[in-house]
């Protein structure tokens, strides 16, 4: 490993309101798509009744216990934590012309809780949840005037918080409406195609308009989008799998294609004109989408196999792309495949493409974790995951990429996001919760918490390439 971290290298760690905060009724906020998922993002959509309670009600508390959580992220030295703004904290019903000032109160306590520590907030304009109001009134993002209401939104916090963050995300892996249309744009599940892309195109320009809004709102921070970066490989040299893969490929690029460059990619008209899709674009339309990202944010936990042959799909599934699983590498628990390598291709994949700063905003392992007698949590498997991956940063680095930072998939156990279950934990520091609810809610370091705080406190050096 020759690959040298930048000496501001953003280290952290990236968590998302809904799968931490809990509190979902506090001081205002209203019911987001989230609130009507207890199941996770591919759940059924659950009416609230009062008293039903839901794991992500409360979550891990972080509402109330965001002090203690800071602290233990500052122990390990962070130099950045990604979170999300709850949109329903700061417009309940997503429509209302004046915003909710104890939503906002909150934000601002947390930002400065971590301004103490010299902690700089990364903030997801929205990570898998909406207003409900939004969805029951207007259809989510079907109707055009969600793109108004989203573009208050993100003034209203551009505004309220521009000087205390300077690093944004617009929305969370927005590639993955595709497959859960429901958490993504506010649409039943059932969707058709045609619709699927028309609430897409209205988010993609809201994206375009929060871009503009933080260029003038804030003009030395920075913003970029946000991809699940499902890198795919030909699951043979055939040149029939190669062209499948690279057209699977294009389903999730898409997306940064359009962020990154201001255009829809030409690829693309064949693909709607093939699958009979139609989406109506404006030329006021195609002017807003010229107002680019500054980087390319995204998320990697495994990469996939393309077949042309459609049966064999059947055999694998992640957490939201179907794939095809690689003979070559091991799997997690859940069934994710390993490949710490993949991260290295996916940043030499996406900077070839974009000639952009890139940040690794999630990575990480889903594991249980066994509390020994004396309290103790081995965790070396996610350890390894991590140091592995790590080191394929830094050679992404010598590469010649440029990399601003990496935040781990929470590092605090959390709510997972498919499944709502918190026995998938990915944090250093462990949260007393099961998948019941049951559960005192304390934190206790594990032995990744003291490898990370090495790792940041060594910038990298620490870091054991065990090929
Ligand atoms: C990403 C999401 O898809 O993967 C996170 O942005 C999510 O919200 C993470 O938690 C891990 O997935 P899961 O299902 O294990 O929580």
């Amino acid at each position: 490993m020759n690959g040298k971290f930048p000496q501001h290298f953003l280290w952290g760690g990236a968590v998302a309101a809904n799968q931490v905060e809990g509190a979902y009724q506090a001081d205002g906020k209203g019911l987001s798509t989230s609130d009507l998922q207890p199941q996770g993002i591919f759940g059924a959509i659950t009416p609230r009744t009062a008293g039903d309670s839901g794991i992500k009600d409360v979550a891990i508390d972080f509402y109330h216990r965001y002090p203690e959580d800071i602290a233990l992220f500052a122990e390990m030295g962070f130099k950045c934590l990604r979170t999300s703004i709850a949109w329903t904290r700061i417009f309940p019903q997503g429509d209302e012309e004046t915003q909710n000032e104890a939503g906002l109160a909150f934000y601002d306590r947390l930002f400065d809780e971590m301004a103490k520590y010299g902690i700089q907030p990364l903030i997801t304009l929205s990570h898998y949840e909406m207003p409900y109001g939004l969805v029951k009134h207007y259809g989510g993002w079907g109707d055009r005037r969600t793109i108004d209401f989203f573009e208050r939104y993100a003034r209203t916090v551009f505004e309220r918080y521009k000087h205390k963050v300077k690093h944004w995300l617009t929305f969370n892996e927005i590639n993955m409406s595709l497959h859960a249309p429901f958490t993504g744009v506010g649409l039943p599940q059932e969707s058709d195609k045609s619709a699927i892309y028309q609430a897409i195109h209205h988010q993609l320009v809201a994206s375009a308009r929060a871009v503009k809004a933080c260029h003038e709102i804030v003009p030395e921070g920075k913003i970029g989008n946000m991809l699940l970066g499902g890198i795919l490989y030909p699951l043979s040299c055939k040149p029939e799998d190669l062209l499948e893969t690279q057209r699977q490929n294009r389903d999730w690029l898409f997306f940064g294609d359009v962020q990154a460059r201001g255009y829809y990619p030409a690829y693309m008209q064949r693909f709607f004109r093939e699958n009979g899709i139609q989406v109506a674009i404006t030329e006021e339309d195609r002017q807003t989408l010229r107002e680019t990202i500054d980087f390319i944010s995204f998320s990697y936990y495994m990469s996939g196999c393309v077949t042309a042959d459609p049966a064999q799909y059947e055999t694998a599934r992640g957490n939201i792309l179907d794939m095809v699983p690689n003979p070559h590498l091991a799997s997690s628990e859940w069934g994710w495949q390993i490949d710490p390598i993949g991260l290295r291709y996916l940043l030499n994949v996406l900077y070839d493409r974009y000639q952009k700063p890139l940040f690794i905003v999630e990575n990480g392992l889903g594991a249980k974790d066994r509390v020994e007698a004396d309290g103790s949590i081995h965790d070396d498997y996610r350890i390894n995951y991590l140091n592995d991956h790590l080191v394929q940063v830094a050679e992404a680095i010598d590469d010649g990429v440029e990399v601003m930072g990496y935040t781990s998939w929470g590092p605090i156990d959390l709510v997972s996001a498919s499944k709502a279950e918190m026995s998938k934990r990915y944090g250093f520091i462990h949260v007393d919760r099961d998948d019941a609810g049951n559960g005192s809610l304390e934190r206790r370091r594990k032995k990744s918490f003291y490898w990370y705080r090495d790792v940041i406190h060594s910038n990298g050096a620490s870091l054991k390439d065990r090929r």
